[in-house]
């Protein structure tokens, strides 16, 4: 029966292509991703890149295929990060807590409770032995997790935005220094925020400024006019 043999053969040939489904993803080697930071009082922002190293160029061909954010293990401390020393980073712009921000000054998170923030991508076709990316992180402070969400911003990457739960400035986004080796400042998206910020602390001062305006005049025509009557009475 030479027919039979033949199909045989072939079914064994396809066997392998039809198994790359997402459970042999998994078996895949994860490693950790490189994250880029920046908040402003209300909001922090990051961008998961989908490499290893900062200075390499981000695979594309990745997808996030699970994402997750929920109220973490409030027993967990957080790492001091004040002291200066620096984590094993790697190159270019880790300056974390260098730039004088104007969020410095604000009081820190209360220690008692962080969120945890989990990003799961796999590549999008997964080829047999590929690398898939987890990130698993306790993040420094609570957010609200109704109000996270992430996108996909160019190839290779995602950038999450996530609304904190009380405006406080964090000292990092995440809160051990095991977690910190991969994260440093996005500090294009840092100017942008403060920027922003500024912005909006403008806008909010000139209308105060203006409703003061409005009311010294109001209180002047009020006190012209309480003279003006009060000449009028000695009359
Ligand atoms: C912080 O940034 C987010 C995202 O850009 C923005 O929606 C929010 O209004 C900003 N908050 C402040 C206080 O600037």
């Amino acid at each position: 029966m030479p027919r039979l043999s033949l199909l045989l053969f072939l079914g064994l040939l396809l066997q392998p292509s039809l198994s790359s489904t997402p459970s042999s993803c998994s078996s895949a080697a994860s490693v950790k991703p490189i994250v880029s930071w920046a908040q402003n009082a209300t909001h922090v922002a990051f961008e998961v890149k989908f490499t290893t190293r900062a200075s390499a160029p981000a695979r594309s061909g990745y997808k996030v295929s699970e994402f997750r954010c929920e109220a973490a293990d409030p027993a967990l401390p957080a790492d001091d990060f004040s002291d200066g020393e620096e984590g094993a980073e790697d190159d270019d712009d880790d300056e974390e807590g260098s730039a004088a921000s104007p969020l410095q000054n604000m009081p820190a998170p209360a220690p008692s409770s962080h969120s945890s923030v989990y990003v799961f991508s796999a590549p999008a076709e997964c080829g047999p032995g590929d690398k898939t990316f987890v990130l698993d992180v306790s993040l420094w402070g609570p957010v609200k997790e109704s109000e996270v969400a992430y996108k996909d911003s160019s190839a290779g990457r995602v950038t999450v935005l996530a609304e904190k739960k009380s405006p406080t400035s964090w000292e990092s986004l995440v809160r051990t220094k095991a977690d910190r080796t991969n994260v440093r400042k996005w500090e294009a998206m840092q100017a942008q925020m403060d920027k922003e910020e500024a912005a909006i602390k403008e806008r909010v001062q000139k209308t105060m400024d203006e409703l003061n305006k409005k009311k010294n005049s109001k209180k002047k025509k009020k006190k012209k006019k309480a003279k003006t009557e009060g000449a009028g009475d000695e009359l």
